[in-house]
Parts: C-alpha cells; structure tokens; sequence
C-alpha cells in the first residue's frame, strides 16, 4: 500500500515554501511531502531529500514522481542520515534551507513491503533497520545482556514486563537464535497474561516498538538535530517536525522550549497539531500524529 503523507496540509501552511526557496525534506521516503514542498517552491526552486533507507531512494528515483519538477527545479535525493544534516550540507556544499521537514519513524511502504521485519504481524527476518547495513535486530537479542534489554523495553516501550519479556528472549535465544519476528512475537506473547491490556493492544507492540527505536536510534538521531537546527536552517528558516508517539513529542517539545528560551528559535505551534477526524478516519496511520513546528530567529 502506498504510504499517505500525514499532515500534509498542515505542514506545508507551517512551512511556507514559496518559489525560488530552497527546502530539506530530511526523511524523504516516497515523496509524499516532498511533492507538496516541490509544487510550492517551484519555479528555480531547490530541494534535497535524504532518507536513511537506500531502497526508498530507489523506489522513489524509480517511481519517477519529482521527475516532472526537474526541469525548473534542482532535485537531490539520496541516502544518509537527517543527524547528520549540517555535515551533509557542507560535504555537497549547499547553503542552510529555507525550511526543513522532519517526518519521524518508517512509512506504510516500509511496514508492509520491506521484508525488515517493522512488524510482528508478518513473519519477516528479525532486522527492523531503516539502513539495511545497521545492526540488524536479531543480532542486538543475541550480544545485549538481559538487563539492558528489559531497560530499553521499558524505556522506548513502556512495557511493564519488561522484565520478565528480557527473561524470556534471552532464555529462548540460548535454546535456538532467535531469527524472525514470527519466533520473538511468539516468545513475548507466551510470556504476557491472556487479558494483556484488555485487548486494546497485542502483546508485541511495545516491545516491537522499543527494539526499533533502540536499533535505529531514534531518539539520537531526533535530539542531534534539533541541537543543531541552525547548522541546518538559515535565519528565518523554519522547521516541522512530525511525531508519531509521545517519546518523540517530548524531546521535540523540550528542546524547542530550551532554544525559546535562549531567543534561538520561536515556537510557532504553542500545542501540537493533530490531524483532523477526517484525516484520522481517512488514514488511520495519522492518529498518533504530532506536528510541531519552529522559525530560526539566531544562529
Ligand atoms: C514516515 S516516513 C516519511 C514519509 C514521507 N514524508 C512521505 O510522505 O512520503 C519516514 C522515513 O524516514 C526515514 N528515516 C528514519 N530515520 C531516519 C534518519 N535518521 N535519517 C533519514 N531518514 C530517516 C525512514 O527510512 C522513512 O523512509
């Protein structure tokens, strides 16, 4: 299924792009967002698109969707790291953007046709990576000790059995290496009471989403930027940042306070935005979504 870009609308209001600008989509995916942002700062306008997932570069180069923005346009995709903006700028030798979009975590594409293993509702190889050359999942169960894995499921899952979820990984892995996520899905859900959450989540879902986060360093990569935003946006610039749970809200929330304060930045959404019913009904992926957005006004 072809990934819905969330808050598109709201984003691009919040963003501003407008011709002749040059703008960063930092987490480019298929280009759903990008195709909004190229529109606007269409004609003599500039973009460049990272993404971590080099087979999402791929699929987008292929798909040929911003081919049509090339010719009045200048458009650079390619992979690496949005942690790693202000080096990448000065590595292709680009100036600061005009604005920067920043929509956290994996696309509908990547959960149901990666093969990586992004959910326990499939039976996938155990690797849960954006970057296919990361430390793959399977093999983190395999090094880590039980006590720091219980501590990243609590953590980055808020899983209360943690414990007892860390127990059970390593005691199987000693048995058979763990390899899919059919096999962990398993081990988690032979360990958790049957009326886990009163069925209002699976047994998986937290600990799936702690081990990603962990494997992809998420909250790093999110923290290392927004230290840096004005190594990335010029003065005046403005940033969007898409959250899709409350980990990631907090550290966006935290840090855009903190450069408030020190007149490096102004806020320019006091609360969240959140998507509509309509979008909600219309793309369940969307629900948990947060956008908070930013102006440079120091650097
Ligand atoms: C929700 S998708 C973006 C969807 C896109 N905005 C669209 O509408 O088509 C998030 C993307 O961010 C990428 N990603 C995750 N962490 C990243 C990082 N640290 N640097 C660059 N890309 C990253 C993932 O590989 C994924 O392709």
């Amino acid at each position: 299924m072809a990934h819905i870009p969330v808050l598109l609308k709201e984003a691009i209001e919040v963003l501003k792009p407008e011709p002749g600008r040059f703008f960063i989509d930092g987490t480019i995916d298929g280009g759903g967002h990008a195709e909004e942002i190229l529109k606007r700062i269409s004609p003599k306008g500039r973009l460049l698109g990272i993404d971590l997932d080099d087979s999402m570069i791929e699929s987008l180069k292929r798909s040929g969707r911003l081919e049509k923005y090339s010719k009045e346009n200048e458009i650079e995709i390619f992979c690496g790291n949005y942690a790693n903006l202000p080096e990448i700028l000065k590595e292709k030798n680009l100036p600061k953007g005009d604005g920067l979009l920043l929509d956290l975590g994996f696309s509908s594409e990547q959960l149901e046709s990666s093969g990586r293993g992004f959910t326990f509702k499939k039976d996938e190889p155990l690797i849960m990576t954006y970057d296919p050359s990361a430390t793959p999942v399977r093999e983190i169960l395999r090094n880590i000790e039980e006590r720091e894995l219980a501590d990243i499921i609590y953590q980055f899952g808020g899983e209360r059995f943690s414990r007892k979820i860390a127990a059970a990984i390593k005691r199987a892995g000693r048995k058979k290496k763990i390899e899919t996520t059919g096999e962990l899905n398993e081990i988690i859900k032979s360990e958790l009471p049957k009326n886990y959450e009163r069925g209002r989540i699976e047994p998986s879902t937290r600990t799936f989403q702690a081990l990603r986060i962990y494997a992809n360093r998420e909250l790093e990569n999110l923290e290392n930027i927004i230290k840096r935003i004005s190594e990335a946006v010029k003065l005046e610039g403005r940033v969007a940042i898409i959250s899709f749970h409350s980990l990631e809200d907090r550290i966006v929330k935290k840090f855009f306070k903190r450069m408030a304060r020190q007149n490096e930045i102004e806020i320019l959404t006091p609360k969240p935005i959140r998507p509509t019913k309509e979008e909600s009904s219309r793309n369940p992926r969307s629900r948990s979504a947060m956008l908070r957005a930013a102006r440079v006004i120091s650097n």
